[in-house]
């Protein structure tokens, strides 16, 4: 078996190290970051993310996954995948930073037969033209001949990544093909005979920038269909149609090889990617004399949802004679998406901002978010549980679909919260009908209200 090392234990490279200890190698985990790594070794990912905790727990425990501050343990290892972070600097432009410095910092340890995997979302371009310089400038090798080097993005969502293991089952891991693209022809083989190794499907593109491109075309594909289901669930809210039965509907046309796939509209999107990655490719676009105007659309598009989440808040409240000053609203959820503790760029700060500005009294809870992430986002509106939360509520604004919410019985709950009540879901997450039973109002992203 090979002995791999991950370098950057953030979200990406802890559960790929999980992953791949769970298909029997033995991985080095490298993180400049020595409370990360602390945590880590104590067997605590920095972040919930669907059975992660498990798998981390088990993995530091059983000894197959060792995590370390020391950079020179991938010299003892046969794969080096890179997975530190890629973010956008203020003016939006991308910031590559991590990634350089890693692979600097990588290139002192490079030996022959070595192979080199980068994981992290980049720009097109940097694998070849950036990262292949540092790394022969550095290790005296030359990549193709002494060392490998490839681009694999890495393409699994957030709370869907690692959700059942027992038995060996990781879903998307094991299901989602890897694209490959390496900077030469013999390092495409060698990087796809390591995943074919590990028994999944690769995907060989000619080039590393035609797998860097493949990953952001993903990415900028699915923030600008979101950005479609958003303006459409504004469309059929005034027109007082359910968007989720137009999608419904529009989706069953076959087109091309697939069909129309419409995705879910929402209060907004979140994460470290789909704010990001459009940007990334708005850049790129400059770079080469074109004003590509679709991502910078589908951006403002999607960051104006908690704007309209909020105005939704505002209507249900007027609708049941309350106002926002006087009102008491317990938000629920304060990640960026379900099964997840990732509050990256979450919708949530932005609504809470708007609606204590506007003088409401907040109450906001997360099972999946710790306290002192929790404070980060909410700062005083932070509540210790989902029953604070909900006292005496005159509306709860469903903001991430966490399990917990999910199965909230509103028959329970009606003596808790306000009378009225008004619900706003923004993940059409909850059961009208149950809602409404319970004498509460349903109020929803794509429906407005249910009459
Ligand atoms: N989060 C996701 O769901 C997701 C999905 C697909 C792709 N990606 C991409 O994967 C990459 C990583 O994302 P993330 O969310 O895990 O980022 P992150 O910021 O959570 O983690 C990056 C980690 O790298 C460490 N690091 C920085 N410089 C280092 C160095 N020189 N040596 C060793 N470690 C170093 C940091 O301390 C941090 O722990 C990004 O490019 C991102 O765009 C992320």
């Amino acid at each position: 078996m090979q002995k791999v090392s991950v370098v950057g234990l953030g979200y990406i490279g802890t559960v790929l190290a999980a992953c791949l200890c769970e298909k029997g190698l033995s991985v080095h985990g490298i993180d400049v970051d020595e409370g990360t790594v602390d945590k880590i070794r104590r067997g605590i990912p920095l972040v919930s993310d669907g059975l992660l905790p498990a798998l981390i727990g088990r993995h530091t425990s059983d000894g197959r996954f060792r995590v370390t501050t020391d950079m020179s343990v991938v010299r003892n290892t046969d794969v080096i995948l890179v997975t530190v972070g890629t973010p956008l600097n203020e003016d939006y432009s991308p910031d590559m930073t991590e990634v350089e410095t890693a692979c600097r910092c990588i290139a002192k340890y490079l030996r022959r037969q070595h192979l080199v995997i980068l994981r992290s979302t980049i720009v097109p371009g940097t694998t070849a033209e950036v990262i292949l310089p540092i790394l022969e400038k550095g290790s005296g090798l030359k990549a193709g001949e002494d060392f490998m080097l490839a681009f694999c993005p890495e393409r699994l969502g957030e709370g869907t990544r690692v959700t059942d293991f027992e038995g060996g089952v990781l879903e998307e891991f094991n299901s989602i093909p890897v694209i490959v693209g390496g900077v030469d022809s013999r390092s495409t083989d060698v990087a796809a005979q390591f995943w074919d190794s590990l028994g999944m499907d690769t995907v060989r593109v000619s080039s590393s920038r035609a797998a860097e491109l493949a990953k952001l075309a993903d990415n900028w594909w699915i923030d600008l269909n979101i950005a479609i289901a958003n303006e459409l669930a504004l469309l059929c809210e005034k027109m007082q149609v359910d968007s989720d039965e137009v999608i419904e509907a529009a989706n069953t046309l076959p087109k091309n090889r697939s069909s129309v796939n419409i995705l879910l509209p929402g209060c907004g999107v979140g994460g470290s990617c789909l704010p990001k990655d459009p940007w990334f490719v708005h850049y790129l676009g400059r770079k080469c004399g074109l004003e590509l105007k679709t991502c910078r659309l589908s951006r403002e598009i999607n960051d104006y949802m908690p704007v309209h989440m909020y105005d939704l808040i505002t209507q249900a409240l007027k609708d049941n004679g309350r106002s926002i000053e006087d009102a008491r609203i317990a938000v629920l959820g304060l990640a960026f998406k379900q099964s997840t503790g990732d509050t990256r760029n979450t919708p949530a700060t932005a609504l809470i901002h708007l609606l204590t500005e506007n003088g409401a009294e907040v109450k906001a809870f997360d099972p999946w978010v710790g306290t002192e992430e929790g404070k980060r986002v909410a700062g005083e509106c932070l509540a210790d549980s989902l029953e604070e939360a909900l006292k005496e509520s005159d509306c709860i604004a469903l903001v991430s679909a966490q399990p917990e919410f999910r199965s909230i019985s509103f028959g329970e709950i009606r003596t808790l919260v306000a009378s009225p009540c008004a619900v706003v879901d923004g993940r059409r997450a909850f059961s009208s009908e149950e809602v409404r039973r319970n004498g509460f109002t349903y109020w929803a992203i794509g429906l407005g209200k249910k009459s």
